[in-house]
């Protein structure tokens, strides 16, 4: 997969641009605050509907303006114009012209895998931030995940406003409670499954890659679930115990919007034991194993986004994990020196140098 054309208009630094994409290896080289990531940041929001880096969409519309479009020409088997109209706090989807209602039948076309200095919250961050990286790198690969996600969350609401109701009553009737929970546990179960799955097959991948960067071994993506082992019955049971609790607290203290996946690296939590520069080779790992796995699965490759990565990688590891990629691949390096990157490894990309007024100096690198 490759994203041939970018336009953007009014977003962030860019009022009006038009990149002209290499389908291998693009490098976007400028000081701090030039507006890289900017670039990546518009790749990955045209993907996946969402930035990596803020929640509210106003940040990433030009402060001049109240509007913004991104549009992009992204190439699988055939080319198709992608397109995302931002306003306010709303945002529209657009495949071919064509809009499209329901933002969970738009994600998972466009795969971006995306390297970023904050995937390090993937290792470092609390169990809901865990969870909210691990459910984008699914929806992407699966949009029955992201429906069943969708779902479930709007049960998990229903439950827990009616058990804040029945907080108030003294007396309560169990009926429509077992309607809810019973309910929760059928897409709990789905999400279950399809967590399981996609964590198995990122162990298929994860510690080969590791210790072909590293030269160590001893990986693994643990998936942590209240739900594991357990039948429907089972599940149903443990709700019963709980509905006086969870009634006290007005809210549901059980299911998979309490999972969490953590990374340990020879039996111990990697966030405790690893360095700064490991601790992004297990991100780096995780990612090409999410590549891996969309070749395995999905048959095609996605869009490899590597932004900053050569801040805290010596050049040894970098070359390691260049060697990695794989050949049809599309790849977007954001970088302030151009001597982080090897000879070998500009040759044949395409280099944007911004400039302060936002010109964009296009080199083709021989
Ligand atoms: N909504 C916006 N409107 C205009 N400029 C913005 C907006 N959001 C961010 N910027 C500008 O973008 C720049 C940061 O871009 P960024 O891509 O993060 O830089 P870097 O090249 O360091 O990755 C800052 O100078 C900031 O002022
Ligand atoms: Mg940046």
């Amino acid at each position: 997969m490759q994203i041939l054309q970018l336009k953007l208009i009014n977003f962030r630094n860019y009022k009006q641009i038009i990149f002209n994409f290499s389908p291998k290896k693009n490098i976007i080289l400028g000081n701090n605050g030039l507006g890289k990531t900017n670039i990546v940041e518009a790749i990955y929001y045209l993907a996946l509907t969402k930035s990596f880096r803020v929640n509210n969409n106003l940040f990433l519309i030009n402060n001049e303006s109240n509007y913004s479009i991104i549009e992009g020409d992204i190439k699988d088997k055939i080319t198709n114009n992608y397109k995302i109209i931002i306003e306010n706090k709303n945002k529209r989807v657009f495949i071919n012209n064509n809009q499209i209602q329901k933002l969970s039948d738009y994600i998972s076309k466009v795969n971006i895998i995306n390297f970023n200095p904050e995937d390090l919250k993937l290792i470092k961050d609390s169990p809901s931030i865990h969870r909210q990286l691990i459910n984008i790198e699914i929806s992407q690969f699966d949009n029955i995940y992201l429906k069943n996600l969708s779902i479930y969350n709007k049960i998990l609401k229903q439950r827990n406003s009616y058990l804040k109701n029945l907080s108030f009553k003294k007396n309560y009737n169990c009926e429509y409670l077992n309607i809810l929970t019973e309910k929760l546990i059928d897409y709990g179960i789905n999400i279950y499954n399809l967590r399981k799955l996609y964590i198995e097959n990122i162990n298929k991948y994860l510690n080969s890659n590791f210790k072909k960067i590293t030269s160590k071994e001893g990986l693994i993506l643990k998936y942590i679930s209240n739900y594991e082992n357990l039948t429907k019955e089972e599940l149903m049971k443990k709700y019963k115990n709980l509905y006086q609790s969870d009634i006290n607290y007005g809210k549901t203290n059980y299911g998979v919007h309490l999972d969490d996946f953590v990374f340990y690296y020879q039996n111990v939590i990697a966030k405790n034991y690893l360095s700064e520069g490991e601790q992004k080779n297990v991100v780096i790992a995780f990612k090409l194993a999410e590549i891996n796995i969309f070749i395995d699965i999905k048959k095609t490759i996605p869009i490899l986004i590597l932004d900053d990565l050569f801040s805290e990688l010596d050049i040894n590891k970098i070359n390691k994990i260049f060697k990695l990629l794989k050949k049809n691949l599309q790849i977007f390096i954001t970088t302030t020196d151009i001597n982080n990157i090897n000879d070998k490894t500009l040759q044949n990309s395409k280099i944007f140098k911004l400039k302060k007024n936002n010109s964009i100096k296009e080199i083709i690198y021989e």
